[in-house]
C-alpha cells in the first residue's frame, strides 16, 4: 500500500488509540496536538495502554517498544506534510475542523489523504474546506480503539475511489473490519447509537427508571456490554451533546435530536464523564464508582 507516514490530529481519547494502533501495525506516526500538556498526557496513555497489553501478554515487550520507537509527537502542523494520510482526531466542532482542513490543504503534499475521526459531520464539508474533496473521506473508529474491532470508511459524492480503497486498506492493516458508508449523518453506528442514548436520557428525566436500572436492563435485556449511561460517561457527554446539537441545528424538526436537558445541564457543569471524573457516574481513574 502506498500509506507510510500516517498523522494523528488530535492526541485525545480517540487519537491516542488510533496513533497507537498504527504504530502497532507498522507504519510511522507523528500525532500533532494543540498544546505541549494535552501531547504528554495522550503519549501517556499509549504507553500506559501498550503496557497493559503486554501483562495481558496480548503483546510482546519488543513489540511494544518498536510501536513506541515508531510514533512521535509534535505541536508543529507543519511535521505533517509529507504524511500519506492525516487522520484527524480533534475535538467536535466544525468550524474549527474546517479551519483545520483549509490549512491542511495548504500544507501537505498532493497525494496526501485526509481523513476524519469525526462523529457526526459532513465529511463532504470537511473536503471542501481542504480544496481536495476527492482525497477526504472518514475514518471513524471506535472507543477504545484499542479493543473496538470496527471502524466505518465513509465516502462522499466526490470521493475518489481509490482514496477509499487505501483508507479500507489501512482500516485492515490496523487490524480493523472496514465498513463502508455514505456521508449521511451518523453513518451508520450513531445513527442509531445516538438516539438511542438521547432516549435513555429522556426515560430518566420522565422518572421512569433510574440511571442505574436502565443501564441494567440494556446489560441484562439485550446483552449490550455497556449500558447506555455507562456508555454515554464512556464517550464523553460533551461530544454526546456536540453530536445531538448539529443534527438539531439541521433538522429542528426532528424529536430524537433534540438534546435532553439533563445532558446539557451535565455538561454545563463540567461533568463530561470518565475523562473528567464525573458524568452520569462518578469515576475513579477507569472504573466507575456509585
Ligand atoms: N488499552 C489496553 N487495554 C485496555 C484498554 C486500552 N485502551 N481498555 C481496556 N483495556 C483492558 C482493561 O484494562 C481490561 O484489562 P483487565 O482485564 O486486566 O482489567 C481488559 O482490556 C478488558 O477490559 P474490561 O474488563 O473492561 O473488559 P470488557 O469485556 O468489559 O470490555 C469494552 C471492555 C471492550 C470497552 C466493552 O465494555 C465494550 O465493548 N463496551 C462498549 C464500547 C462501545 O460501545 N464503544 C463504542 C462507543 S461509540 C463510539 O465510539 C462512536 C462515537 O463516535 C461516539
Ligand atoms: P477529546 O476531547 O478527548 O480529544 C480531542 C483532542 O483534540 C484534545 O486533546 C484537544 O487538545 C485536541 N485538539 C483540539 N484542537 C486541536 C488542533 N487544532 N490540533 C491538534 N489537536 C487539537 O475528544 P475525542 O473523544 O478524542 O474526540 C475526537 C474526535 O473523535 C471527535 O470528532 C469525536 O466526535 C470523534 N469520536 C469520538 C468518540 C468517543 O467515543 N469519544 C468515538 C468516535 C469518534
Amino acid at each position: 500500500m502506498a500509506i507510510k507516514k500516517v498523522g494523528v490530529i488530535g492526541c485525545g481519547l480517540m487519537g491516542h488509540g488510533i496513533a497507537q494502533v498504527a504504530a502497532q501495525a507498522g507504519f510511522t506516526v507523528v500525532v500533532r496536538e494543540a498544546e505541549q500538556g494535552a501531547l504528554d498526557k495522550g503519549l501517556g496513555r499509549v504507553t500506559k495502554s501498550l503496557a497493559k497489553l503486554v501483562e495481558k501478554e496480548k503483546l510482546t515487550q519488543a513489540d511494544a517498544d518498536a510501536a513506541k520507537g515508531r510514533l512521535s509527537g509534535t505541536l508543529e502542523l507543519g511535521d505533517l506534510a509529507d504524511c500519506d494520510l492525516i487522520v484527524e482526531a480533534i475535538i467536535e466542532d466544525l468550524d474549527i475542523k474546517k479551519t483545520l482542513y483549509a490549512e491542511l490543504g495548504k500544507l501537505c503534499k498532493a497525494e496526501t489523504i485526509f481523513a476524519s475521526n469525526t462523529s457526526s459531520f459532513p465529511i463532504r464539508e470537511m473536503g471542501a474546506a481542504s480544496g481536495r474533496p476527492e482525497r477526504m473521506v472518514g475514518l471513524h473508529f471506535f472507543n477504545p480503539v484499542q479493543l473496538m474491532k470496527l471502524v466505518e470508511v465513509v465516502r462522499t459524492d466526490a470521493t475518489d475511489a481509490g482514496v477509499l480503497a487505501e483508507a479500507r486498506g489501512f482500516g485492515e492493516a490496523v487490524g480493523k473490519v472496514p465498513i463502508t458508508a455514505n456521508d449521511t449523518p451518523g453513518f451508520v453506528v450513531n445513527r442509531l447509537l445516538v438516539p438511542y442514548m438521547a432516549e435513555s436520557m429522556r426515560l430518566v428525566e420522565r422518572g421512569d427508571a433510574s440511571v442505574p436500572d436502565v443501564d441494567t436492563a440494556m446489560k441484562l435485556g439485550c446483552g449490550y456490554p455497556m449500558g447506555p449511561f455507562i456508555l454515554t460517561d464512556y464517550v464523553g457527554l460533551d461530544t454526546t451533546l456536540s453530536i445531538l446539537e448539529g443534527w438539531h441545528a439541521e433538522y429542528p424538526n426532528d424529536p430524537i435530536f433534540v438534546p435532553p436537558q439533563i445532558l446539557k445541564d451535565k455538561v454545563a457543569e463540567g461533568k463530561m464523564g470518565r475523562k473528567t471524573g464525573e458524568g452520569f457516574y462518578k469515576w475513579d481513574g477507569d472504573k466507575p464508582v456509585a
